[in-house]
């Protein structure tokens, strides 16, 4: 899975850019997916209906409807066309205070509405300099991942947050040290279905490093951020798949 999270960018213009990633696949054997803001996502899912692009959303509030001023539902967004939806996001988790608890009861909604979800995790920069990034994400995946996801198609993204934007990515090993503890998670907490799950990087990931990261152990894919914007950046990546 190579996911392209748009984060607050991208107008109507930005479309075209979207169209030139589904028409650019070429034989690529990765499921590919771009999540724009919410205010895209019908207009990119009739876009896209004839590729293989899926179509995601950024976040949902878990309940289906209701008065929750300037938040949208994971049903709102199965309607709009989406079938992925990214949760728990460092920068919902950051700046918004989502909880585990949340993030878990987001990804009930998820399922309730047909989405499959990208459940994201990741330590900040002192954390892991304190030893505490082993803990922190399998601690974030224990907490997020609820058991309603037993039999459901679902990604997890493994996403430290200091890499996130800033063109720092952690070493191989180290990558491969958090997808192996992640694993041991999922096995844990799914038994051998854990075994599966894609396990995606995320953080500063463009071209010239998606081939080493992508041939990591245990990582399953990609979710980018700022190289997902431009057709020819996130083409790049989805060719070293
Ligand atoms: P970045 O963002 O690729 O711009 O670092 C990744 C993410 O936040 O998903």
């Amino acid at each position: 899975m190579i996911a392209g999270n748009w984060k607050m960018n991208g107008v109507g213009a930005s479309l075209g850019e979207a169209y030139m990633i589904a028409g650019g696949l070429g034989d690529t054997t990765a499921r590919v997916a771009i999540c724009p803001p919410a205010t895209l996502v019908q207009r990119l899912a009739e876009v896209l209906a004839d590729s293989a692009v899926l179509v995601g959303g950024q976040d949902c509030r878990p309940e289906a409807s209701g008065a929750f001023t300037g938040d949208v539902s994971a049903e709102q967004l199965a309607d709009a066309g989406a079938r992925l939806v990214v949760l728990g996001h460092s920068e919902r988790r950051a700046g918004y205070g989502e909880t585990d608890e949340l993030v878990a009861h987001k990804v009930e909604a998820a399922l309730r509405a047909g989405l499959e979800p990208i459940i994201c995790v990741g330590e900040t920069l002192e954390q892991r300099r304190g030893g505490q990034a082993l803990a922190v994400v399998t601690g974030q995946v224990r907490g997020s991942l609820p058991d309603a996801l037993k039999g459901k198609a679902f990604c997890v993204a493994y996403e430290p947050v200091w890499a996130i934007g800033t063109g720092l990515t952690p070493t191989t090993p180290e990558i491969e040290e958090v997808h192996r503890a992640i694993r041991e998670t999922l096995v844990a907490m799914f038994g051998e279905a854990g075994r599966g799950v894609a396990i995606l990087y995320g953080g500063s990931v463009k071209a010239s490093n998606a081939a080493e990261i992508l041939k990591a152990d245990e990582v399953g894919g990609a979710l980018v951020g700022g190289a997902s914007l431009k057709a020819a950046d996130f083409l790049g990546i989805i060719q070293a798949a």
